[in-house]
């Protein structure tokens, strides 16, 4: 491939919050997607720091230092490739935090107030800090930033892309066509995988941590992986078909589904009348072999923070003239250069 060629291939752009413990959701619903179509695309790969920032109770600065390494590691155990994709630190390119500031200015209140994840996060909280409501407008930045073309995600990010659209449109209505209007890349089964201790909520980074009998961890030894599927929530009934299961079991299906590529006849075909012991040994096996060469990657890369570090620079120093030529323009269209 010639380069010129390669200079118009659709962008992609996705992140990943450093927080928590990262799981199966996450590589199904983001990575595997991001690492599968990696060739077509020209990717640009975030580890979004400064969106981690919104909860500084919970975030220590050391923690938060440890969690951006472990996930650039993760993310390349999972199959990212430096050389097809840059990978870097949000806060490495400051155009996030500076077109941010630009854009809360067009974004009215209530949109923001109406967001699910802001409603939920806050609900809990006793008092609520800013960050926290601008958060999808962070998240606006990074993807309007690069002239993002598509934006794989889970099916929870759903409403902060359809936000970033509006946002996008409405800077238009203000100032003139600027930015590139994203489109959602959600896959068509797994975009939402449910806590194995719970199908009724989504699994989640932060319940992983506080409770192990929730999620797979990418990086859970063989005998925890066992242990937490064997203790996963199902029924009493036999039912292994997928328009039939109950919510916990149909979570063991997609899971089985997104992990092998088997199709749904395939699959119900493979444990009809097997019982849930069955799916649960198949699905452990499955679970096993998926994770542990992820799991290898993921320790020898642990072992070189330097090399990890050089790809984090490289990343920013190639994704940031992007940004900042984006920044330019905004700042024209709105009159502060
Ligand atoms: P985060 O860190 O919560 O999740 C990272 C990615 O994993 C997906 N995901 C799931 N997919 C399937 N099942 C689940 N249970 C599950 N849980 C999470 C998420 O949809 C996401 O794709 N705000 C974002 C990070 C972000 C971002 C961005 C994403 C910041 N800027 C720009 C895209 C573009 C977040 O907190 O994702």
């Amino acid at each position: 491939m010639q380069p010129s060629e390669a200079k118009h291939k659709p962008v992609v752009f996705s992140g990943i919050q450093p927080t928590g413990k990262m799981h199966i959701g996450n590589y199904i619903g983001a990575l595997s997607v991001w690492a599968e179509n990696q060739s077509k695309y020209d990717n640009i790969f975030c580890i979004v720091d400064l969106h981690a920032l919104t909860i500084p109770e919970a975030i220590k600065p050391e923690y938060l230092r440890h969690k951006v390494v472990e996930f650039a590691a993760l993310y390349i155990a999972c199959g990212i490739d430096p050389e097809q994709s840059a990978i870097f630190i949000q806060s490495h390119v400051p155009a996030h935090a500076e077109l941010t500031w630009l854009l809360n200015c067009v974004t009215p209140l209530g949109w923001l107030e109406r967001m699910t994840q802001y409603k939920s996060k806050s609900a809990h909280q006793e008092s609520v800090g800013t960050g926290l409501l601008a958060y999808p407008v962070l998240q606006a930045a990074d993807i309007l930033l690069y002239n993002t073309n598509l934006v794989p995600v889970g099916d929870d990010q759903r409403q902060h892309v359809e936000l970033t659209r509006d946002i996008a449109q409405r800077f238009a209505f203000l100032y003139g066509e600027t930015f590139v209007t994203p489109e959602l890349l959600i896959r068509r089964s797994g975009a939402r995988i449910m806590g194995l201790d719970d199908p009724t909520v989504k699994m989640s980074k932060s319940l992983g941590e506080q409770r192990p009998e929730h999620s797979i961890g990418l990086v859970d030894e063989p005998g925890v992986i066992r242990r937490t599927v064997a203790r996963a929530v199902t029924d009493t009934a036999r039912e292994t078909r997928f328009e039939h299961a109950s919510a916990g079991v149909l979570n063991l299906l997609t899971i089985y589904e997104a992990l092998s590529g088997e199709t749904r006849p395939a699959i119900e075909a493979r444990f009809a009348g097997g019982g849930y012991g069955d799916l649960k040994r198949q699905l452990t096996e499955l679970l096993v072999e998926t994770l542990a060469p992820i799991r290898k990657r993921y320790q020898d890369l642990m072992t070189d923070p330097t090399e990890l570090d050089i790809i984090l620079r490289t990343g920013a120093a190639k994704v940031a003239p992007v940004a900042e030529a984006t920044l330019t323009r905004v700042k024209r269209a709105m009159g502060c250069a």
